[in-house]
């Protein structure tokens, strides 16, 4: 059982303008937990990873790419939303603590449990209207982890995931606290999904001068000189040269699409498989689904952070609209 810090209360709402609350609802037999806003936007998140499988806005565009052969029964990690990667990235054969784990670690392929809701109002800047906005908390532990992972990372820790959804933007942030009377290495990254229409037409906006690691060309370091366009398999870790609150920006046709701002998240991942590495992912569907996403991943995955026994880390994204 995770406990939630400074568990925040439901604001009351102005007597004379009651604003309407965003509703909650938890599927418990399905594990999902969905909420939307008064003005139509909604989130959707499985307990399963604590994945973020859908992320609407007013109008009921899908903002995330979901693979229509996703498995989210619990027995896979999900292709598709925003999957959890924790502790390892990829895989660390070399790294003694986390050479055990399977790809991503398992936060993503861990069942978490919904610790609650929050709502608060906020004001549009430049206007008096109020707004809603939800936020929905999930935690893991070490000590909800079967006996077979936890004899793979030995560690014991809390995790706690937050989801807040906003009119115009979605914040993801991660709480993890070392709960063991020893150091941990970790590596932590909010494996994003975006949906696109035509990969043709999209840009990845704002990295121009960083350097990279090229992972389709022998792990080879590079400096992105000008957008990222994508013309075929394209798996990069980023450090980005512009500070992290420094928005990363999708474009579409040359029009803002979305963006991505980082809090206290050093790298970022931009990954699309093309069409050889899609063929081969059976849980990837349609097969050109690849035409239409781009992974735009926010986290700290080019080297391992130490964090000593009572100690947390904090890290957030957010996605907003354009
Ligand atoms: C990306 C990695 O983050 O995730 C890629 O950079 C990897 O190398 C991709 O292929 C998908 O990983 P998985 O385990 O979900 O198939």
């Amino acid at each position: 059982m995770v406990d939630r810090p400074n568990k925040p209360s439901a604001l009351a709402a102005t007597p004379q303008q009651p604003i309407a609350q965003a509703s909650v609802n938890i599927d418990s037999a399905a594990g999902r937990v969905t909420a939307t806003l008064p003005t139509g936007e909604s989130v959707d998140v499985l307990l399963h990873g604590a994945t973020v499988i859908s992320w609407k806005d007013a109008s009921g565009d899908e903002k995330l790419w979901l693979s229509e052969k996703a498995i989210l029964d619990g027995s896979k990690a999900v292709r598709g939303g925003i999957p959890l990667v924790f502790p390892v990235f990829g895989t660390a054969p070399d790294h003694a603590a986390t050479s055990k784990l399977p790809q991503h670690g398992f936060a993503r392929i861990s069942k978490w449990e919904f610790l609650g809701k929050s709502t608060s109002e906020s004001k549009q800047s430049g206007s008096s209207a109020e707004d809603t906005n939800v936020k929905l908390d999930f935690g893991l532990s070490s000590s909800s982890l079967d006996e077979k992972t936890r004899a793979l990372w030995p560690y014991d820790f809390d995790l706690i995931y937050s989801v807040t959804l906003e009119r115009t933007n979605l914040v993801t942030s991660i709480v993890i606290t070392n709960k063991s009377a020893e150091a941990f290495e970790f590596e932590v990254l909010l494996h994003t999904y975006l949906r696109v229409k035509d990969i043709n037409n999209v840009a990845v906006e704002g990295l121009e001068d960083s350097k990279y690691i090229d992972k389709v060309d022998g792990a080879s370091t590079k400096t992105q000189s000008s957008s990222i366009t994508i013309t075929g398999e394209t798996d990069r870790v980023y450090t980005p040269a512009k500070g992290p609150s420094e928005p990363v920006v999708v474009t579409e046709g040359g029009k803002k699409a979305l963006s991505v701002v980082r809090d206290n998240f050093t790298d970022l991942v931009v990954w699309n498989p093309w069409t050889e590495k899609a063929a081969s992912m059976a849980d990837f569907a349609p097969k050109d689904g690849f035409k239409t996403m781009i992974c735009v991943e926010a986290g700290s995955v080019k080297a391992f952070q130490t964090l000593e026994p009572g100690d947390a880390f904090e890290g957030a994204q957010t996605l907003y609209t354009l």
